[in-house]
């Protein structure tokens, strides 16, 4: 009870720390962010993709009507490819918060596969229930952030996206949960435990980085979404056949092949150029035939987060480059002179 009127005491003076800030703010306000972002991706915003944010989003020209199972809804169209006359610069993370950053998502995973080592065996869900508890618990402090933000009057011409976008990433993650409790990942109370009390302080912590500093909060869960899909990656490797001996969850099936794929779509904003038909990323999703696909499906969605949040760690912009340039987040490389 006392950590939880700790957090409580911590978020109601953060609060009012953003009434008062907000206060003194114009109704309406550029982004946020904007001065952060290089001359390059100003010139890039003007000139080319202004107006992708002018257009009808495309969350509403989609036929309401036409929105079901049976016939599902258009994909997404991601905004106006880059213009590829521009050449973007990615901006680095400053040394001390790489750092930081770095050496606490370390620790975490490090006491994490300490806890739960990989064995074969159905611990291994358990291991991943964690994991995916703690991961999705980012995508709704951002939101919370925005909310607020929204609801004391912030707009920008992006945050009706990246507010989507954020909402179809937690779905997302939430169905990787979804898909460990129904291999029994969530069976123990200790696991459970451990689990939820890591993602509510994570919750309040990432509220408070991505307060004061957004690429900060985003480069947090680059780390984290990198550990992620190599985590996945390892485990798909090592222990195909027997995944490929397993069946596919009920809600698996229903989440990567019989839902509207509208919401996988959105998160997935980094295309590829030469692979993309027509931005329905959802077209590239794999027959499930076993448990191994169901993970090589959760693996590449880790993989379309990191990507996202790569771009807008560097970018501040989702769509800034394409999949086959996007690189992890570097540490600023500071000029020594002698
Ligand atoms: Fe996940
Ligand atoms: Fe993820």
């Amino acid at each position: 009870m006392r950590p939880f009127i700790i957090s409580f005491l911590t978020y109601a003076a953060m609060t009012v720390v953003v009434v008062v800030v907000e206060s003194f703010q114009p109704v309406v306000v550029l982004s946020p962010s904007r001065g952060r972002v290089s001359s390059l991706i100003r010139l890039r915003e003007s000139s080319s993709s202004e107006d992708k944010e002018e257009k009808p989003a495309p969350f509403f020209s989609v036929d309401a009507t036409a929105a079901t199972e049976s016939s599902p809804a258009p994909a997404p169209s991601p905004p106006a490819a880059v213009d590829s006359t521009l050449t973007l610069t990615a901006k680095t993370m400053d040394e001390g918060i790489y750092g930081f950053n770095k050496a606490v998502i370390d620790t975490v995973y490090d006491v994490i596969c300490f806890l739960y080592p990989v064995k074969g065996n159905d611990r291994d869900y358990a291991r991943f229930f964690v994991l995916e508890t703690v991961a999705r618990v980012p995508y709704f402090a951002y939101l919370s952030v925005m909310h607020l933000r929204e609801t004391f009057g912030e707009r920008y011409p992006k945050m009706s996206d990246r507010m989507r976008t954020h909402y179809a990433e937690a779905d997302n993650e939430l169905h990787h949960l979804l898909i460990m409790e129904s291999l029994g990942g969530n069976s123990n109370i200790i696991d459970r435990t451990l689990a939820q009390t890591m993602a509510f302080f994570y919750y309040w912590y990432v509220i408070g980085i991505y307060t004061f500093n957004e690429p900060a909060a985003y480069h947090l869960s680059e780390l984290i979404e990198d550990h992620a899909f190599n985590t996945y990656s390892k485990f798909t490797t090592e222990y195909e056949e027997r995944l490929k001996n397993e069946p596919v969850p009920d809600v698996a099936r229903k989440y990567y092949e019989n839902d509207n794929p509208f919401l996988f779509d959105l998160f997935c904003t980094v295309k590829n150029k030469s692979e993309s038909i027509d931005g329905n990323y959802s077209q590239r999703r794999p027959q499930l035939t076993s448990l191994y696909d169901v993970f090589i499906n959760i693996r590449d969605d880790e993989k379309e987060h990191w990507k996202t949040l790569c771009n807008l760690v560097q970018y501040d912009d989702m769509y800034a480059v394409d999949a086959t340039e996007v690189q992890s987040t570097t540490p600023e490389q500071k000029v020594t002179t002698a």
